[in-house]
């Protein structure tokens, strides 16, 4: 059972900026071809940051393309969280170890009809987009990143969930040949899984992602397909995702199992609510200042997606939304 779409509101800006956020992703991936002759950032990370341009026309999504300034791509590409390949930033080399075709994705769960698609035929089904969007991960650092993809609810409505159903369980690949920090014991519930309610899944906002900067998904960013849900904590949106469950039960995620107090089920952006270990008021912006004075900005509510997101959480006050 999938919600009415959010209608009626236009964004007064996207077709406005569309040009300069054009031309800031240019000259993104033009200052990463320029950095990368003294930067250490691997060739075969870069070689897949230069592959096939993708097709897809700015989002018309309210709320989809913000005003911001892309963040370069080479600083997105150099730091990333993916604890299969590492607890530290830096795992962009080890990435490319990952086998991205063949790949499939199974829906599967309280569907009329559960399916397995491999990932060029699921791309081909779905209209590409691009949308670009802020994204705060919970350790207080954020970017902007122009995905493209598709909206979560297109490819759930292709297995027509039934009624019963109310939450998204979704799970990233295991293989420990590949990632070989699956294969250590510190204690970690792999594969990494996250979850979401249905009507988080039918929001405009929740976004299957499988390009960015107008390019195929680099394996850092958790090649092929990944999610994105620009008002969450970025931990709730899981990378290289190979199934997606449809259940009445609400999913314990990876990050929920490991320490439920610090990583809670909904993970809404919230400055006012700190992580108990360090506050949540303001967020490093990722390739502005420099090193001894990055730039910070204050951090907004829902991640400055409150206008179409909040609505979602009325009647859950009693819940902990944000943490
Ligand atoms: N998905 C998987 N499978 N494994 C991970 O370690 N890290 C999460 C999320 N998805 C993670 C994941 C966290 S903590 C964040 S902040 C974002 O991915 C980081 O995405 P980025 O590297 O593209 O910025």
């Amino acid at each position: 059972m999938l919600l009415p779409r959010h209608r009626g509101f236009v964004h007064p800006v996207a077709s406005d900026i569309t040009p300069r956020a054009v031309f800031e992703a240019r000259r993104a991936l033009t200052l990463a071809a320029l950095g990368s002759l003294a930067a250490p950032w691997s060739v075969r990370a870069q070689a897949a940051a230069k592959s096939t341009p993708l097709p897809g026309a700015r989002s018309t999504v309210p709320g989809a393309v913000t005003m911001d300034k892309p963040t370069p791509l080479q600083d997105v590409s150099t730091y990333n969280n993916f604890y299969e390949f590492g607890s530290d930033k830096g795992i962009a080399d080890r990435a490319q170890a990952l086998v991205t075709r063949p790949w499939t994705v199974e829906i599967t769960g309280m569907v009329a009809k559960p399916l397995t698609l491999g990932i060029d035929d699921l791309i081909r089904k779905m209209t590409l987009e691009e949308r670009v969007v802020r994204h705060r991960c919970v350790e207080a650092w954020s970017m902007v990143v122009p995905w493209t993809g598709f909206a979560l609810r297109n490819l759930i409505a292709l297995a027509e969930p039934l009624g019963s159903a109310k939450y998204l369980r979704m799970e990233t690949f295991l293989d420990k040949t590949i990632a070989p920090a699956q294969g250590l014991d510190f204690g970690y519930p792999w594969p990494y899984v996250e979850g979401i309610t249905l009507a988080e899944a039918d929001n405009d906002l929740a976004f299957m992602v499988t390009g960015a900067y107008g390019k195929p998904l680099a394996k850092q960013f958790g090649a092929p397909i990944r999610l994105h849900l620009p008002w969450k904590y970025g931990f709730k949106s899981i990378k290289s995702i190979v199934r997606i469950e449809l259940t009445d039960q609400r999913p314990k995620s990876f990050w929920e199992n490991i320490n439920a107090s610090e990583y809670g089920f909904w993970a809404n952006v919230n400055p006012d609510v700190s992580h108990p270990r360090w506050s949540q008021a303001q967020e490093r912006v990722l390739g502005s200042g420099n090193w001894l004075s990055p730039d910070t900005v204050p951090t907004q509510i829902y991640n400055g997606y409150g206008e179409w997101v909040a609505g979602m959480y009325q009647g859950l006050e009693s819940e902990r939304l944000f943490v």
